[in-house]
C-alpha cells in the first residue's frame, strides 16, 4: 500500500452539524473513503452545539451522502458511517475539550490511528480563535502528524487576522495549518499554471508587453440568501476579493515557479504579492467601484434581506484595479469585479492583448478566456478574413469540457480534503500572503469608510452587470469589460 492508502487518522470536525459539512464534507470525505484515501483506520468527531446522537449524526451524513450521489452501495455507506462520531460542545467550555480529547484517544485506539489528528474548523469564524487557544490549553495535540483546516474567513482586516494566526500558531506550525480558498479546488483555476506554461502560443505573450490588461469577473445571481448576519460583517471586498480574487490575481501574474513543489509556488506567489501596489486614495477614486443590490420596488433590495440593516452601508458589488511592480506582466493592470444579484453565475477571467495597427487597419485584440463556473471552458479569440465581403471577423477558438469530462472534475472540496490526507500545501493560503492581500483590502476599506460620509453608495438594478460607474475603472477609457 503507498502511503496515500488507508491513512491513519482521527479527524475533529468543528461545525459537524453545519450546511458545510453537510452539503461538502461529508460527501468529500465518501468520495476519499470510497478511494481508499481513507479506509478502515480512520474516525470523524462532529461537533457543534446541538444534543444529537451518534446515530443522529451518522442519518444526517447518510441523507447528505444519498443527496450527492446517485448510487451508493449499502455496505459500503454503512462500514462509512461506522467510523462517525457526534460531541455536543460548547466551544468556550473546558470541560468539553477534556471529554473531546478523551473521545479522540479512545478512537485512536480502536481505530490504530498513530495519533494522527486532523482538526477542522467549519463553523463560524468568531469561534476560530477560542478552538485553537483550546487545543493548545487542553493538549488536544496528537502524538502523530497534527494539521489543521481553517475556512475562512481569516479575520476581516490584517489586524484580526494576525491575531487569528498568533492564536493559532500557539499550537500549529505553519506547515500544519491548511487555510482554505475553495477557488483553489476548482479545475480552471488549477488549470492556470498549466495553460500559461506549457503553450507557447500563450507563454510567449505572457508578458507586460503583448498584455493589456487582466479582468477577472465572479459574478453571482443570487442574494445573501440566509447569510445577512455574516454578510454585514464583510461585504464583497471581503467576503470574494481578499481571498478568491487575490488568488486567481496571483497565479496569474506571478512569475514562473522554479518547480512545481508547494514551496516553489507558494515562493513564487509571495515574490509577487512582496511588489503589490497598495492603492492610494486617488487609485480608489478613480479604479475602485462599490454597490448595492437594488430593485426598483424593493423586491430585492440587499437592505431588505433578513439580517441586514435597513440603512446598511455593506457592499454587495466590489470593482477595482490591482497592480504589481514584478513578475512578467509587471505594471499591467488586473481589474477585478464581484458582486451578488448579478446578471447570471459567471466566474471567468480575460486576459486583453494589446491591438495590432497593420495593413487591415486597427483589428480586434486577441484575448484569452479562462471560464472557471458555471462550465470549464478556455477560449481564444482571434482575427480572421470574411466570408463573402472583405474585412476581418472575430472567431472563438473554443475548447469547453463535456459532460463525461465535467463528470469526471472531483468537487473542489474533495480535492483540497485528499490534499490535507497527503499533506500538500500547494493549494492552500499561506500566512504571508494572506498578510498581503489583507494590506491592500485594508487599504480600499480604509478609503470607503472615510468616502462614505460624502459619496453616496451606488445602487444597482438586481440581474444586470452591477453599476454602471464600474464600466469607467479603466485606466485607458477605450478599455471595457469583455464579459458584458
Ligand atoms: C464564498 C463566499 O467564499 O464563495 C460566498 O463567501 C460566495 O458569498 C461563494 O457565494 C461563491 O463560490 P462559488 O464556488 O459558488 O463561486
Amino acid at each position: 500500500m503507498t502511503p496515500t492508502e488507508n491513512i491513519p487518522v482521527i479527524i475533529i470536525l468543528f461545525g459537524g452539524s453545519g450546511d458545510l459539512a453537510h452539503r461538502k464534507l461529508y460527501p468529500a470525505l465518501f468520495n476519499l473513503y470510497q478511494q481508499n484515501v481513507i479506509h478502515d483506520r480512520f474516525a470523524v468527531i462532529g461537533t457543534a452545539r446541538r444534543p444529537w446522537s451518534h446515530d443522529y449524526l451518522r442519518e444526517q451524513i447518510k441523507e447528505s451522502i444519498e443527496e450527492t450521489h446517485d448510487q451508493v452501495n449499502e455496505d459500503d455507506l454503512k462500514h462509512f458511517l461506522s467510523h462517525f462520531y457526534y460531541q455536543s460542545h460548547d466551544v468556550t467550555h473546558v470541560s468539553h475539550y477534556m471529554a473531546l480529547k478523551k473521545m479522540a484517544a479512545h478512537l485512536d485506539e480502536t481505530y490504530h490511528a498513530d495519533g494522527n489528528r486532523i482538526f477542522y474548523m467549519a463553523m463560524a469564524p468568531r469561534f476560530f480563535g477560542t478552538i485553537a487557544t483550546h487545543i493548545n490549553d487542553q493538549h488536544l495535540i496528537g502524538s502523530g502528524f497534527n494539521r489543521l483546516v481553517v475556512e475562512k474567513p481569516f479575520g476581516r482586516s490584517l489586524a484580526s487576522a494576525q491575531k487569528l494566526n498568533d492564536e493559532i500558531r500557539r499550537s500549529f506550525s505553519e506547515d500544519q495549518v491548511y487555510r482554505i480558498d475553495h477557488y483553489l479546488g476548482k479545475e480552471m483555476v488549477q488549470n492556470i499554471l498549466p495553460l500559461r506554461l506549457t503553450n507557447p502560443l500563450i507563454k510567449n505573450v505572457w508578458n507586460h508587453d503583448f498584455v493589456k490588461n487582466i479582468q477577472i469577473t465572479l459574478g453571482e445571481q443570487l442574494g445573501v440568501e440566509a447569510r445577512g448576519g455574516y454578510y454585514e460583517t464583510s461585504g464583497a471586498l471581503r467576503d470574494m476579493v481578499q481571498n478568491h480574487v487575490f488568488q486567481i490575481a496571483t497565479l496569474l501574474m506571478m512569475p514562473e515557479p522554479e518547480a512545481l513543489s508547494a514551496t516553489a509556488i507558494h515562493a513564487a506567489k509571495q515574490m509577487l504579492l512582496d511588489h503589490i501596489v497598495l492603492p492610494d486614495p486617488d487609485q480608489m477614486r478613480k479604479h475602485f467601484v462599490r454597490g448595492q443590490y437594488l430593485g426598483n420596488d424593493d423586491t430585492f433590495a440587499y437592505r431588505k434581506e433578513k439580517n441586514v440593516a435597513p440603512d446598511s452601508t455593506t457592499e454587495t458589488f466590489a470593482a477595482g484595479e490591482i497592480k504589481f511592480n514584478a513578475g512578467p506582466l509587471a505594471g499591467v493592470p488586473v481589474y477585478f469585479r464581484t458582486g451578488k444579484r448579478m446578471k447570471e453565475k459567471c466566474s471567468r477571467v480575460d486576459i486583453v492583448l494589446k491591438h495590432m495597427t497593420n495593413l487591415y487597419g486597427r483589428a480586434h485584440s486577441n484575448n484569452i478566456s479562462i471560464i472557471i463556473d458555471p462550465v470549464s471552458e478556455f477560449y481564444l479569440t482571434i482575427n480572421g478574413k470574411k466570408i463573402q465581403e472583405s474585412g476581418i471577423r472575430r472567431e472563438d477558438l473554443k475548447y469547453r469540457f463535456t459532460t463525461a469530462e465535467m463528470a469526471q472534475v472531483p468537487d473542489g472540496y474533495e480535492r483540497l480534503l485528499h490534499d490535507v490526507f497527503v499533506a500538500d500545501t500547494t493549494n492552500f493560503t499561506h500566512w504571508s500572503e494572506l498578510k498581503r492581500s489583507w494590506q491592500f483590502i485594508d487599504a480600499a476599506e480604509a478609503f470607503w469608510q472615510s468616502d462614505e460620509k460624502t459619496v453616496p453608495m451606488p445602487q444597482y438594478a438586481p440581474f444586470k452587470m452591477g453599476p454602471k460607474e464600474a464600466d469607467h475603472i479603466f485606466e485607458n477609457p477605450h478599455d471595457h469589460w469583455i464579459y458584458r
